[in-house]
């Protein structure tokens, strides 16, 4: 072999052991191995002293090539190694691991709105135990011991003769008692609420209810109008219609159930509001007499109105959500879709 023909064979064997070099070691050792001080090629220029003027000049020349040929080879693989070795670990272009943030639960959020309405027409806001006596959940609110309407509310009972509140009516009741002497009362009570139901699409053990009332001297129906009117338009929106239609709650008298008119086909008749056109948002009533008694204040100076509101059924309606389970089950999934 001439010593151009070894130059060209370690040119060859170098340029392809370079480009199958998976490790950025093996392209150091590859790199001594050809350049190093006794390196292949370097023995090469070593030897060219023993050759004519000619022949050394065209060695040389082709030798240097080569050398430069095999350095740039090992540049290019070593920045092709080490740029695959940082994205195995590292690769700032991918997209970013999400971060949820927390959100309000749908409840409180509509239990918020609710609120926020009525806040602004110049309610305050009263909370009450949800493990209440049989005192303020029914008689304080004129349900007499065998009174058929205690069959509506199915209570939990618990140790101490005690019970979870059937509706949030009771903080009325502790309320009115404790303010008497300090008239008049306005206040909003939200909380939850219990119920020994069968759980189903439509109902559940454990909701939530918005209560309100106001006793002050001449309050007629009129104002009790007057302020849902304004709850309804400020929840559902302007201009839908309201529907009194008579009741009966032992704590009001009159008693009145109120709807709207279905938000969705405003009152021509869809699926949400099952072809009526109306929907049922709430029970109201002028406070009973007994009531306003049992708590120590003047029936016959006084008046008062009062009213609940469900929570769960107005946002079931307003966001189309089918299944009261939704909202307490802890899906995610469910759950963050309301922010
Ligand atoms: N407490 C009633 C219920 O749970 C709702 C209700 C109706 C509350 C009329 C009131 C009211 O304050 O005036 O079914």
């Amino acid at each position: 072999m001439s010593i151009l023909d070894e130059v060209s064979h370690i040119e060859q064997d170098a340029i392809k052991r370079i480009s199958e070099a998976d490790s950025l070691d093996l392209l150091r050792e590859l790199q001594v191995q050809f350049l190093g001080r006794k390196g292949s090629l370097t023995a090469v220029l070593k030897s060219l002293g023993g050759l004519s003027p000619n022949e050394r000049k065209a060695v040389g020349a082709r030798a240097n090539q080569v050398r430069e040929l095999i350095e740039q080879k090992i540049e290019e693989a070593t920045s092709r190694l080490s740029s695959a070795k940082s994205s195995s670990s590292f690769d700032p272009t991918l997209p970013g691991t999400g971060q949820y943030l927390g959100v309000t639960h749908i409840v409180t959020q509509t239990m918020n709105d609710i609120c926020g309405i009525f806040e602004r027409m110049g309610f305050q806001i009263a909370r009450g135990p949800h493990v209440e006596t049989e005192h303020y959940n029914f008689e304080a609110l004129n349900f007499a011991p065998d009174h058929p309407a205690r069959d509506e509310h199915d209570t939990f009972f618990v140790e101490g003769g005690r019970l979870l509140r059937t509706h949030t009516t009771p903080v009325q009741a502790r309320e009115m008692e404790k303010r008497k002497n300090d008239l008049p009362i306005k206040l909003i009570m939200p909380g939850r609420t219990f119920r020994h139901e069968d759980i189903s699409t439509r109902a559940h053990v454990s909701f939530h209810q918005v209560d309100g009332f106001l006793v002050d001297e001449g309050i007629t129906i009129a104002d009790l109008k007057g302020c849902l009117n304004a709850f309804t338009h400020a929840y559902f929106g302007e201009g839908l219609k309201l529907r009194f239609r008579p009741s009966y709650f032992p704590f009001t008298e009159p008693s009145a159930e109120v709807d709207v008119a279905c938000y969705l086909c405003r009152g021509k008749g869809c699926q949400l509001c099952k072809q009526s056109g109306w929907l049922e948002i709430l029970g109201c009533g002028m406070i009973h007499p007994n009531v306003l008694e049992m708590a120590g204040i003047d029936s016959e100076k006084y008046t008062g109105y009062a009213f609940g509101v469900g929570v769960e059924r107005p946002a079931m309606l307003k966001h189309g959500i089918n299944d009261i389970r939704l909202f307490f089950n802890n899906n995610l999934r469910f759950l963050r879709q309301f922010n």
